[in-house]
């Protein structure tokens, strides 16, 4: 079956929360538990402006997820990219961006396109600039799709993380 795509507001993704997690723990496996993960970063990033939750449901299980929230300066990431990039290559590019944050698809159900439907209904009706922080290995399978959709590189943040920027229509 096909897997529904549908993009959630931050009051309606609390209740995903748990099954967010279970992916996300699946994919990642960097988080120390359900309730850091979800006070440190989830429920975090859902109290920022412009917070969307994209979500993939394969009969009644998440098959992958999309999440990214409008960027600021004096928030971790965006300061970070900004003092560790040079001036010319970030600037224009933070405050007001849209903040592409996580993405993973349940490895059951890569290699369909779902991975580039969730990018797309994450970004869809967005105009601006977007950000995202990715590994730096070209042939990585994240940043193959994330090139093939528009984004390009600004920066490394180290020698094995790379800012990639994409204006949006
Ligand atoms: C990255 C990820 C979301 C892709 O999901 P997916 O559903 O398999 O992706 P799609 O089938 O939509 O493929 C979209 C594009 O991604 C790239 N891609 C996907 N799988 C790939 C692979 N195994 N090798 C190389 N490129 C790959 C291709 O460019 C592909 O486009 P194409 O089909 O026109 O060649 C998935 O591999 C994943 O969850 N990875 C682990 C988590 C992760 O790295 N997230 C990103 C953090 S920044």
């Amino acid at each position: 079956m096909n897997p529904r795509i549908a993009v959630l507001t931050a009051s309606d993704a609390a209740a995903l929360a748990p099954a967010v997690f279970r992916l996300y723990d699946e994919v990642f496996g960097d988080a120390e538990s359900f309730e850091s993960w979800r006070e440190q970063m989830f429920d975090r990033h859902r109290a920022r402006d412009g917070f969307r939750l994209a979500t993939a449901t394969a009969d009644t299980a998440l098959a992958g997820f999309a999440w990214g929230y409008v960027g600021q300066r004096g928030q971790f990431w965006s300061d970070l990219v900004e003092r560790t990039l040079p001036p010319e290559a970030t600037s224009g590019w933070i405050g007001d961006h849209f903040e592409f944050v996580e993405l993973a698809v349940d490895p059951g159900h890569r290699g369909g396109g779902l991975g580039r439907r969730l990018h797309d209904a994450l970004l869809d009706g967005l105009t601006g600039r977007a950000l995202l922080g990715t590994t730096s290995d070209p042939a990585d399978p994240a940043v193959r799709l994330y090139r093939s959709a528009g984004w390009r590189t600004l920066g490394l943040l180290d020698p094995a993380r790379q800012v990639m920027g994409r204006e949006l229509p």
